[in-house]
């Protein structure tokens, strides 16, 4: 299996429960590796453009509207398989339906304020990358 990267965003209210490193720690102890990190306060235009794909659902504005309430941890983790990987450890969007022990399980309360996000293939996490860092930021082969 290669190694490969995924985007995350530890979301708004995420961040205002202070379990930051408790997410984090579920990425490290199973094998996905921060390799890019920074804590940053969305702009509207910033969070609009990075849901464009959702930008004509009915949840949208209150999307992009919980985004930007608060800072966000924005990470790129590196890892075997760190897409699905992290798909499994943030556990279904609705963490009504998420599986037990899964982030969005134990640290989100609504599907509109669930905790993370992660990109759902690797194309996508390459895009999501690249849309909050430049190359420069983005720490190779840590040994
Ligand atoms: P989506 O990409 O479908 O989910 P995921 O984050 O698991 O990839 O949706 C993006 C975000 O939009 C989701 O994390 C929360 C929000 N959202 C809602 O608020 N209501 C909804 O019905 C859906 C589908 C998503
Ligand atoms: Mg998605």
């Amino acid at each position: 299996m290669a190694i490969e990267r995924t985007f995350s965003i530890i979301k708004p209210d995420a961040v205002a429960k202070n379990v930051i490193g408790e997410i984090v720690s579920r990425f490290e102890k199973n094998g996905l590796r921060v390799v890019a990190s920074k804590m940053l306060q969305l702009t509207q235009d910033q969070a609009e453009g990075f849901y464009a794909e959702h930008k004509e659902r009915g949840f949208f504005k209150d999307l992009v509207s919980f985004m930007t309430s608060g800072p966000v941890v924005v990470q790129v983790l590196e890892g075997e398989n760190a897409v699905l990987k992290n798909r499994e450890l943030m556990g279904a969007t609705n963490p009504k339906e998420a599986a037990p022990g899964t982030i969005r399980a134990d640290f989100a309360v609504s599907i509109d304020e669930n905790a993370v996000h992660g990109s759902d293939a690797p194309e996508s996490a390459a895009r999501e990358i690249a849309y909050f860092f430049s190359a420069n930021e983005l720490c190779d082969r840590i040994r």
